[in-house]
């Protein structure tokens, strides 16, 4: 599928190879029928937009199976009180609220349903189930103009609507901003939190790129995006979730200047993330990763060492893949996701062992994939006496 935001189309800049679906941890049995497409990013210089060229179909990727629960991490549920406690100020008594990709409900548990009403809209079954049984109000679907519809006459206009992580992964932005548009009232806030450009380039963390991340937004790129729909962007937090985010907040006027946005757009301006030539030296910088990480862990085998992943994120698929490391190299990752264990990661068909198996099996190195909970993890593994290692520095 093409992403939607211009009828322009992008040229690619830059190709990771032949890629499976991030979050495709498989059976053994489906090895032969594994999907793969070719993972192709370009630059859309009329909107300073980062985005994949083709992606599989979002219906292939966020199913009953999504194995992603965001309460599954301790960190997450702080970060999403605090982000609760954030759009608390835009709130007035009884005020409405949808969440887009809503997940388990992890985020809209932090208000009050009694006095306010809130809805998720989640297309995935799994998560979407465990929110309803947690009394979050939940559509399981996609979010688009069709129920955007069905919810205003449902519940009339919106006063808030927020996504976190979920942007990024729609590929008819327009549609969704029609949605948006469709539902929330003239004085309504849209906040939404993604993934940033200027830390990705910045650490090279290239494996913020897969199926589900379609697009890879900054102030510049959201700014010109929505005032294609005559939102403005009004504030720019930057966030140190998943490596590196930037919480975006839009609404149909502004009042002043935001000095805090001022300088975000300013550091965009100065590092070149408007232009084609950021993007450029950013793939000149993941050749250079790829040829360093692929010589360190040589190193480590010369040596005799035996190396283990550490969390089976849907960000290691694009480096085992782009790198094309696979079992000659990592005997097996540990999660602690049940939906991942026992499986095989996507492509390169590394096993995924639960935490026991880890301790019995102590590796002499271990290759962090969730580099971005490192705090976290080592806090956790304080007894392991072996290195730690990743593509970006920890
Ligand atoms: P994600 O980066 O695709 O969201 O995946 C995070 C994965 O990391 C998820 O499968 C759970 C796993 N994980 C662990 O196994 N142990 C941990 O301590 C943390 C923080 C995450």
């Amino acid at each position: 599928m093409k992403c939607k935001v211009t009828n322009k189309s992008i040229n690619p800049f830059m190709s990771f190879g032949k890629m499976p679906i991030a979050n495709g941890f498989l059976d053994e049995k489906d090895f032969s029928n594994e999907f793969f497409f070719n993972m192709e990013v370009g630059f859309n210089e009329e909107l300073s937009l980062f985005q994949l060229n083709d992606h599989p179909k979002p219906e292939k990727m966020f199913n009953k199976n999504y194995p992603f629960f965001t309460g599954s991490s301790e960190y997450m549920k702080r970060h999403f009180r605090n982000y609760a406690e954030f759009v608390k100020k835009y709130l007035k008594t009884n005020s409405r609220i949808i969440e887009i990709g809503s997940n388990d409900g992890t985020f809209l548990k932090n208000f009050d349903n009694s006095e306010n009403y809130i809805v998720g809209v989640e297309p995935s079954k799994n998560v979407a189930d465990l929110a309803l049984k947690n009394n979050i109000p939940t559509i399981n679907e996609f979010f688009n103009t069709n129920n955007a519809k069905k919810l205003k006459k449902f519940i009339g206009n919106t006063d808030l609507i927020c996504a976190s992580n979920v942007i990024c992964h729609v590929p008819d932005l327009n549609n969704l901003i029609e949605a948006v548009d469709l539902l929330l009232n003239k004085d309504g806030i849209f906040v939404f939190e993604e993934p940033y450009l200027g830390s990705m380039f910045e650490k090279v963390s290239y494996d913020q790129i897969y199926d589900e991340h379609i697009f890879i937004f900054s102030a510049s790129s959201i700014s010109k995006i929505f005032a294609k729909f005559n939102f403005f962007l009004i504030d720019a937090i930057p966030q140190i979730t998943h490596g590196g985010s930037m919480r975006y907040v839009l609404k149909r006027f502004k009042n002043s200047e935001n000095e805090n946005l001022k300088k975000i757009l300013n550091y965009e301006n100065e590092k070149n993330l408007n232009k084609i030539d950021s993007c450029l030296k950013f793939k000149k910088n993941c050749e250079l990763s790829r040829d360093n990480i692929l010589n360190k862990i040589k190193t480590f085998k010369d040596k005799g060492k035996t190396i283990c992943g550490y969390a089976a994120t849907s960000k290691s698929t694009t480096i085992l893949n782009y790198c094309n490391i696979g079992t000659n190299y990592i005997d097996f990752i540990c999660d602690t996701t049940k939906e991942k264990i026992g499986k095989f990661s996507p492509g390169k068909h590394i096993p995924i062992k639960d935490m026991n198996y880890f301790q019995n099996n102590m590796s002499d190195c271990i290759y962090l994939f969730a580099w971005n909970h490192k705090e976290e993890i080592f806090n956790k593994e304080k007894n392991f006496k072996g290195e730690w290692f990743s593509h970006v520095s920890l």
